[in-house]
């Protein structure tokens, strides 16, 4: 017996995190970014000058490492991000780390150490994981799925925004959209779990939608469902 799980899926930049934030919110449920957790490790394996291609010592790394997730009041920084004890909340966010994350959540044995630690939060469920393969592998029987999409030049817009709150410095938009691109390529063709709208979830499309549209969407399919 467990409290409701909504899994929200869909490509880089499509609003998930800020959505899925808004809905456990409303909702009274826990958020879980699960794009913070491979971030994390891919830090690390930057961090200790790892090849990214030397699966077994990233294997071990993932096996190994302890990540926390706290909320936090920082509005730029919702929640702060630890592996190992050291804060990565603003480290993971960095262009290096974004550029070979998907090389890593590729590893079957990443996914398999980070699912499992994923499926352990959510046993009780009262969660909103937010991520590419919560609908499909991590829960699949959430009683909520919802698939969040946008055109490409659409999210290159809201990501360009991000970076702009983040003080990270300026991208241009042709360039983040082809990182975009490039990481859904990379994400959606991969062996282990790509990147896929689950057959049970939701499509929804948000070019020209807000954030607060695009959350009472989802609030009120949950109200219907349960
Ligand atoms: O959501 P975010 O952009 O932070 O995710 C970073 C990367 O982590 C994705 O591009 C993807 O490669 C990987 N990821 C994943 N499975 C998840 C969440 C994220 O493979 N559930």
């Amino acid at each position: 017996d467990r409290q409701p799980i909504i899994a929200i899926d869909g490509p880089a930049g499509a609003g998930k995190s800020t959505v899925a934030r808004q809905v456990a919110t409303q909702l009274g449920l826990v958020y879980l970014d699960t794009g913070a957790m491979y971030r994390a490790v891919t830090w690390l394996v930057l961090q200790q000058g790892i090849a990214i291609d030397d699966d077994c010592a990233i294997a071990e790394l993932a096996n190994k490492c302890k990540i926390e997730l706290t909320p936090s009041q920082d509005i730029k920084f919702p929640v702060r991000v630890w592996i190992n004890d050291t804060d990565v909340t603003q480290a993971i966010r960095s262009i290096e780390v974004t550029s070979q994350v998907s090389a890593i959540a590729a590893q079957a044995a990443v996914r398999q150490a980070l699912v499992k630690q994923q499926q352990n939060w959510g046993k009780r469920g009262g969660l909103v994981a937010e991520g590419r393969d919560i609908g499909t592998h991590v829960f699949p029987d959430a009683e909520v799925k919802i698939f969040l999409t946008a055109s490409v030049g659409e999210r290159a817009r809201r990501r360009q925004q991000d970076f702009k709150t983040q003080g990270q410095p300026e991208v241009s938009l042709e360039q983040l959209e082809k990182d975009i691109a490039e990481r859904d390529w990379k994400d959606s063709t991969r062996k282990v779990s790509p990147l896929k709208k689950a057959v049970d979830a939701i499509e929804l499309q948000t070019d020209g939608l807000s954030i607060s549209e695009v959350t009472s969407k989802i609030v009120d399919y949950y109200q219907q469902r349960l």
